[in-house]
């Protein structure tokens, strides 16, 4: 089969387009005919060797969701069959024609979306329904702040927020960016190139906070939060040391969690697709939650997908397509 691999640490061009063996399956599995692979900012670090794949998952094939068919199933599947349009959160190894795949890890392509659309949404809906609605309990009426907030990660959580009635707050680094995520429902934006989110919003404020930067956004987000609050991590790209005061967790009874997804045991992301299933799909369904695709490419360009992602000038989701 065709795969991009990583041929060594480092930049973008380090992405090649190789022949590799068609991967087994066990008999829990399924195989997937890969359409359209997502690309997320942890397969930047993967490809630049300071991500690496957990235990059993190849380690020179980034790619953590696809969207596809069902090709083959283990003796094991009952609810897939060959043919049927599915999308999938994999642990890795989505670069490629074929992944295998935890049958209870697969979801039917949701509404009318096409493969392109539907590749994009495991990775960043599992990640925000685990970290957001999980972890943080955010609930109808609260208020959530999203630093971050066109990345991929960061337009899903404002329109699942929006969908269960919470107001948004998200901080971006551009008036456009900005626009945008209003555009999908987010109540208030701030620049954080022209505007420091702590003198903009009003201490004690803020219910749950999801935060992929840290380093000195730390302290604000403790000034931030309500009595009650949660501050909920996901990354730390400005550092992951940090002091804390405390005295300010005691008196407003913060939690301060977090979580990655991708080691996570298969039971575990097989739990999280059956609650996704039952509440995200329905607001898919709807017509309430959009897959916002900033780009496709092949995936013989999967280097300019990836510098696309350094850049970060993209809202929204960069998608390969196998074309
Ligand atoms: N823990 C987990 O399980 C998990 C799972 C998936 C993703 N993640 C993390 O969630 C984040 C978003 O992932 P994604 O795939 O949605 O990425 P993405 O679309 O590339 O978004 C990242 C955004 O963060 C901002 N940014 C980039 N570098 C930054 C820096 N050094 N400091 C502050 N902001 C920066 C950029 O927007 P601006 O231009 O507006 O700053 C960029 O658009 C990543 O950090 C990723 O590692 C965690």
């Amino acid at each position: 089969m065709k795969a991009v691999v990583i041929s060594s640490p480092g930049a973008p061009s380090v992405l090649k387009l190789e022949d590799r063996p068609e991967p087994s399956f066990e008999e829990d599995e399924v195989l997937i005919e890969v359409h359209a692979a997502g690309v997320n900012r942890p397969d930047v670090a993967q490809r630049l060797g300071k991500y690496p794949a957990p235990p059993g998952v190849s380690a020179e094939i980034p790619g953590l969701e696809v969207a596809g068919i069902v090709a083959h199933c283990g003796a094991g599947v009952t609810r897939w069959k060959r043919g049927d349009r599915v999308c999938a959160l994999v642990a890795g190894g989505g670069y490629a024609d074929f992944v295998p795949v935890k049958a209870g890890q697969c979801l039917p392509i949701p509404g009318q979306l096409g493969f392109t659309e539907a590749a994009g949404l495991p990775e960043t809906i599992f990640t925000v329904w685990h970290n957001v609605f999980q972890r943080g309990a955010l609930k109808e009426g609260e208020t959530l702040l999203v630093h971050g907030g066109s990345s991929g990660i960061g337009i899903t959580a404002i329109q699942l927020a929006k969908a269960i009635g919470a107001k948004v707050l998200v901080t971006v680094g551009s008036t456009e960016k900005g626009e945008a995520c209003l555009n999908l429902g987010a109540d208030q934006y701030i620049n954080y190139k022209t505007t420091d989110f702590r003198a903009a919003l009003p201490p004690n404020s803020v219910d749950v906070i999801l935060d992929m930067v840290g380093g000195d956004y730390f302290a604000g987000n403790i000034d931030l939060l309500k009595p009650d609050g949660r501050l909920v991590y996901i990354n730390a790209m400005q550092g992951s040391l940090v002091s804390l005061d405390l005295w300010k967790v005691m008196q407003k009874r913060i939690q301060i969690t977090g979580s990655t997804l991708r080691a996570r045991e298969s039971g575990f992301k097989i739990a999280l697709s059956a609650e996704i299933e039952k509440y995200v799909w329905p607001i898919i369904e709807s017509g309430a939650f959009k897959s916002v695709v900033y780009n496709t490419f092949p995936y013989s360009a999967a280097a300019a997908a990836h510098e696309l992602m350094e850049s970060s000038k993209h809202i929204g989701k960069i998608i390969l397509v196998n074309d």
